[in-house]
């Protein structure tokens, strides 16, 4: 796997350390065992996991089924406040890969899923260290439902897979090599210019839930509105049904469809 995806690179930095588990309990943990002293950069992959995470203290199905589990170690020096940004970049740059290498019509369902015909394809998972109020390292893990052929009956109403919605079976290293070399770019910009304004107008034209109404669950319940798209720090603008404007952020709110998870 590491040859297959080191073949495929056009990075100059990310992922020029690869730690491939033919299975492990969840890349996420893997790349914080890291800690402190890790490579910036690394990519962890693994054929399946034992312990997938999810959001929200979920877990994630992670079958030995050609799939995507993969996770990056960061060191970016970027204030606190802004890592939930590069949810919203990883997000985008999934989205952009798929789309330019194999002409997937991949949407983002604000802030970490990826959707295919109104289902979900792939989640994200930020997680970081802190130290001294500053990031010590942030950990972005991605998994991409590429091969399944099933899902268990809870989830088929709302997960598919590359497989399921195109008969094909897509070179899983031509994808993660792909992610690697179009999120390298989005990074180093985002670190020279600390938001995401440059990628807001491609961002909110591939969201799915754009111009439509949400419903947007936080700590106090849960309301509808209407979403008008990210700003320029990746929060998510909304119309309240009494017209007045808001943001919200990421990690703080769950955004669903009127009629489902779209
Ligand atoms: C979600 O939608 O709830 C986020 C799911 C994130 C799953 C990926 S699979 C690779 C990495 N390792 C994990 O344990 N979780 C993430």
């Amino acid at each position: 796997m590491n040859e297959k995806i080191g073949k495929e690179l056009t990075t100059k930095w990310l992922a020029w350390e690869i730690h491939f588990y033919p299975q492990t309990d969840s890349t996420n943990v893997r790349a914080k065992a890291l800690g402190e002293n890790g490579v910036h950069g690394t990519l962890i992959v693994a054929g399946s996991q034992t312990a997938g995470r999810g959001r929200r203290g979920r877990s994630w199905e992670s079958p030995e089924e050609k799939n995507i589990y993969m996770s990056i170690y960061l060191k970016p020096e970027i204030e606190v406040a802004k890592a939930p940004m590069l949810t919203i970049l990883m997000a985008y740059s999934v989205a952009k890969a798929l789309r330019n290498t194999f002409g997937i019509d991949a949407q983002i369902k604000w802030p970490n899923d990826l959707v295919l015909n109104k289902k979900k394809i792939c989640g994200i998972l930020t997680e970081m260290s802190i130290k001294q109020n500053a990031i010590e390292y942030v950990v972005i893990g991605t998994g991409i439902n590429v091969g399944n052929k099933e899902f268990p009956e809870e989830l088929k109403k709302s997960a598919t897979s590359l497989f399921l919605e195109s008969g094909r079976l897509f070179p899983r290293a031509k994808i993660i090599a792909e992610i690697m070399n179009v999120f390298e770019e989005e990074y180093e910009r985002f670190c020279k210019e600390e938001d995401l304004g440059w990628i807001q107008d491609a961002y909110n034209q591939m969201l799915v839930n754009c111009r439509r109404d949400i419903v947007v669950l936080d700590a106090n319940g849960e309301y509808s509105a209407k979403a008008l798209g990210i700003n320029e720090k990746g929060e998510l603008q909304i119309e309240k049904e009494d017209g007045t404007k808001d943001v919200v952020f990421a990690g703080e709110v769950s955004v669903r469809g009127i009629y489902g998870y779209v």
